[in-house]
């Protein structure tokens, strides 16, 4: 069964082909990067509304083939900007509609999951998502995907972005902040570390540092000192949950996951308790229309079947309230 997942929670508009056996076939995206400042809802679904069809295009003509192959549609239903999920949502109906095929919504953190189970050996783990907008820990649970601990405020990715862009670094920030933190020779500087039971929040530390900033701090320093606190800080909730789980599998998922850093701390977390550690490749970790695909094709193959009127796109949609009826 051949399936096309549709993404645009965020900054991405991505389509992708996917098979049965998870063979992603194609997975084509483009990135809204606002020309200043964060992201505005309206203008990112601007430019997803343009750019869905092409990018829909593009991703049925890589994988090789045609629009009357495909047999399934999906689309992220939330959680997300409200603007940005209603372009991607149209898009699947049409795509429904025209061809007579199936449309399944799904929830587009747990489709950061699924891929990461999909298409590495993780059977069962303990998934750290870590993106601009969203960041939590996530584990199966008695039938649904409990979050262990999430963000009180803002995703790390957001954090880094903002951080970034107080010092002249444009969107995203991520990649540039891992570059000057490697090239910093001076000490760790303390930073609050804010643990909450297994919830973090990061505003205080970016008031932080943008006051050690104006008082002078080297920016490599700054950007060493920002990372050390805040993966360590993603690191304890993960290992904690970890524990409470009872798991022996860590998955690493969403855009930050690119970074070497984190990848090493995790990991060393996770050889220090006997654990393993995944990560899928840097496509599939990002916001992407083929993890939207396999999820679809997961939820469709365990009998769920949503008819277009029951397609609403849900903003605040959370991990929880999904009945996993695949894992069954
Ligand atoms: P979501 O809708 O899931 O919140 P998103 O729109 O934030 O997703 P992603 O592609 O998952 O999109 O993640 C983008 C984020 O990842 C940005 O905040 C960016 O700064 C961050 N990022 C990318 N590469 C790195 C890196 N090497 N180190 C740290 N952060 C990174
Ligand atoms: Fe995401």
């Amino acid at each position: 069964m051949l399936c096309l997942g549709i993404e645009s929670t965020a900054h991405t508009v991505g389509a992708g082909v996917v098979d049965g056996k998870c063979d992603v076939l194609s997975n084509e995206m483009e990135t809204y990067v606002p020309p200043k400042g964060g992201i505005h809802p309206r203008e990112a679904a601007n430019h997803h509304a343009e750019r869905v069809v092409p990018v829909i295009q593009a991703a049925v003509e890589k994988a090789r083939v045609g629009f009357s192959e495909l047999e399934l549609v999906s689309f992220s239903q939330g959680p997300g900007l409200g603007p940005c999920l209603r372009t991607g949502a149209t898009a699947a109906r049409s795509l429904s509609v025209s061809l007579g095929i199936p449309i399944i919504g799904v929830n587009h953190c747990i489709a950061h999951l699924e891929i990461g189970r999909g298409t590495t050996e993780a059977r069962d783990p303990v998934l750290l998502y870590v993106s601009g907008g969203n960041t939590q820990v996530i584990a199966y649970m008695a039938g649904r995907y409990r979050i262990f601990g999430e963000t009180l405020d803002i995703g790390v990715g957001n954090l880094l972005d903002k951080f970034g862009r107080g010092m002249g670094i444009a969107f995203p920030a991520g990649p540039k902040i891992e570059k000057l933190a490697a090239m910093n020779t001076d000490p760790y500087m303390p930073l609050p570390y804010s643990v909450k039971g297994m919830d973090i929040s990061f505003s205080g530390i970016l008031t932080a540092a943008e006051a050690k900033k104006r008082e002078g701090a080297p920016t490599p320093q700054l950007c060493h000192s920002m990372q050390e606190t805040v993966f360590a800080m993603l690191v304890e909730v993960t290992e904690r949950a970890l524990a409470h789980a009872e798991k022996d599998e860590v998955l690493l998922g969403g855009g930050v996951a690119a970074n070497s850093r984190l990848r090493r701390m995790l990991g060393r977390m996770a050889a220090d308790r006997g654990a393993k550690m995944f990560v899928p490749e840097s496509h599939l970790c990002i916001d992407n229309g083929a993890m939207i695909a396999w999820l679809g094709l997961l939820m469709h193959r365990s009998g769920i079947r949503m008819p277009v009127t029951r397609t609403r796109i849900r903003q605040r949609f959370r991990t929880d309230e999904v009945e996993v009826a695949w894992r069954k």
